[in-house]
């Protein structure tokens, strides 16, 4: 295998608009403060830049209710900011993805205003309406935000399917209008200039027929909705016709499709390398471990994860896809606590070292690595300790859900577990220096700042040799000059070992160790590496070959 589409090449860094840099004093991020930093982007080498949702849209859940696929979020700017950065981003050689949310729409927008008024106008059948089933919901379908998957509209005397929040209604996609509306509102970005899409959970977009109930764990009050939706019966299909009617018509465009609760094997199909679906998928495995072992609370948990599961879980996806498809790298995004609280260690004395451990162990791996927005400087969870301290919805609606309406657990438990694992971890405002608001933004924030950020911000990490950014340039470097690195095949070694994650990978005779020490512990392990023959990267000033001191990483180049 050689890399034959760009995609192989490129490590993506993505941004939240909102929490990335205000630049007109409103306390938001915006497409200007985009703009403005794009020399730190182009400094620290990655290719493309992936925007989270910049439409126009009530917010409900932060850009992911759209109600006009075609107009800026105002508190982002216009048409003409947005083509000002798209043309910079050029400029610099870099791509921009744009976030293409279309399982569902807004509440808001004009297709589903104009289809709850009847069942016979133009939009009826945009989205999904059920009759009620002996006066109640069509099926016991929860939503990913708690609460029923049902909405009831008397206008229609009918029920309508949103995953999420009642605030986003799913497009029906058995309908060829809704595809044909959705390639239009495509090729519209893409006209402009943008460089492909990240696709929200795309594969939740077809439905299975007859919407059976969901399995239900015991005393939960709805069925979980993702093992009978994730994956559909016309996904497939879907994907294929997306390709052939928009995608294949542009060149050098990049698709990455989120797809919570698919497989290897699946994505294999998804991600085939003859270019006929999308480039790659993010899928959940690795960041969906250790979930509560009481199946109410799903993801609500407050442990750490299991070196050998994870190892098991990038093992999977790196062996099923190499040569038939391709894999996304990440670790971070805004759906997920930071990375060095969660897989490392954000103690002050372990938070630099454990951060760039992170970093190379997921950087060496094949595939397309994404950076989130101030992973590259090892920013941390924010540590809340009440509710009125979170803003996201599915926070507050799980706290609502789980605590005061089923009293799955206690209020204590479940702070704990959203300090460890809620969304909001990640969507604080990003760090760009000390002074008061971190440089985001001349007025209070619309969400507050991580209390670390007089230590931790870019200023700091730019003036220091030895910071976590410089790191990571360093990784993104070592990927673009080494065919070893995009390329090689996957093998894991010793699975079971619950300190170390060691891997090798291979190409053209040339062999890559990368031995990453997990723990705060010094250890010691025997991989050969005295007999290499070079160390290509490691996050201590020296090499003390088969000593791993605590969250030791390095990686070594075997010629032959
Ligand atoms: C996945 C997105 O990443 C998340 O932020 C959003 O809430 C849901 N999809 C619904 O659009």
């Amino acid at each position: 295998m050689t890399a034959t589409h760009s995609f192989q090449d490129e490590v993506v860094y993505q941004i939240y608009p909102r929490s990335f840099q205000d630049s007109n004093s409103d306390g938001i991020g915006d497409l200007k403060g985009i703009q403005q930093r794009l020399p730190y982007l182009k400094k620290l080498g990655v290719d493309v830049l992936w925007l989270n949702p910049i439409y126009r849209s009530p917010d409900k859940d932060n850009g992911y209710d759209i109600s006009d696929y075609e107009a800026i979020q105002p508190a982002y700017g216009d048409m003409t900011d947005f083509e000002a950065l798209l043309n910079a981003v050029h400029d610099n050689g870099m791509k921009l993805l744009m976030d293409l949310v279309v399982n569902h729409t807004s509440d808001q927008h004009r297709w589903f205003q104009e289809s709850k008024k009847s069942k016979d106008n133009a939009f009826a059948d945009y989205y999904i309406w059920r009759d009620p089933v002996d006066g109640h919901e069509p099926n016991n379908w929860g939503s990913y935000f708690s609460g029923s998957a049902w909405t009831y509209v008397p206008a229609r005397g009918q029920y309508y399917l949103h995953l999420f929040a009642p605030g986003q209604p799913d497009l029906n996609w058995e309908n060829p209008e809704v595809r044909q509306s959705v390639y239009s509102l495509m090729k519209f970005w893409l006209d402009k200039g943008a460089n492909g899409f990240r696709m929200d959970v795309i594969n939740l977009i077809s439905k299975p027929a007859d919407l059976p109930d969901a399995p239900q764990a015991a005393g939960a009050e709805y069925g979980n909705v993702e093992s009978l939706v994730a994956d559909g019966p016309k996904l497939n299909d879907y994907l294929q016709e997306m390709n052939r009617e928009v995608l294949s018509q542009y060149t050098d465009i990049l698709t990455v499709g989120e797809m919570p609760g698919s497989t290897p094997e699946d994505a294999t199909h998804y991600t085939n390398l003859d270019g006929s679906e999308l480039n790659m998928v993010f899928q959940f495995q690795h960041v969906n471990l250790s979930p509560n072992p009481d199946a109410r609370l799903g993801k609500w948990n407050d442990q750490p994860v299991k070196l050998p599961e994870l190892k098991q879980a990038f093992a999977r996806w790196q062996v099923a896809l190499d040569g038939k498809g391709w894999n996304s790298l990440y670790w971070n995004n805004h759906d997920q606590p930071r990375t060095v609280s969660r897989f490392g260690n954000d103690n002050p004395q372990y938070r630099v070292i454990s951060a760039k451990m992170l970093g190379t162990t997921l950087h060496m791996m094949q595939g397309t690595p994404y950076v989130y927005e101030g992973e590259e400087i090892g920013m941390t969870n924010v540590h809340y300790s009440t509710l009125d301290q979170y803003e996201d919805l599915e926070s507050i609606n799980a706290y609502q859900a789980l605590v005061n309406d089923e009293k799955a657990v206690t209020p204590e438990k479940m702070l704990k577990y959203l300090s460890h694992i809620s969304r909001d971890n990640a969507r604080t405002p990003m760090q760009w220096d000390d002074s008061t608001n971190a440089g985001f933004s001349t007025v209070k924030p619309w969400f507050a700042l991580n209390s670390n950020y007089p230590q931790i911000n870019t200023k700091q990490a730019l003036a220091d040799q030895d910071s976590v950014f410089y790191y990571y340039q360093k990784l993104i470097a070592l990927r673009h000059d080494s065919d070893l690195i995009k390329l090689g095949d996957f093998e894991l070694l010793d699975p079971d070992d619950g300190d170390v994650f060691a891997y090798k990978r291979h190409y053209n005779g040339q062999t890559l160790l990368v031995i990453s020490n997990f723990t705060a512990n010094e250890v010691s392990r025997d991989y050969g590496q005295e007999h290499a023959d070079s160390l290509l990267i490691g996050n201590y000033p020296d090499d003390q070959a088969r000593v791993l001191r605590p969250y030791e990483s390095k990686v070594y180049q075997f010629n032959n």
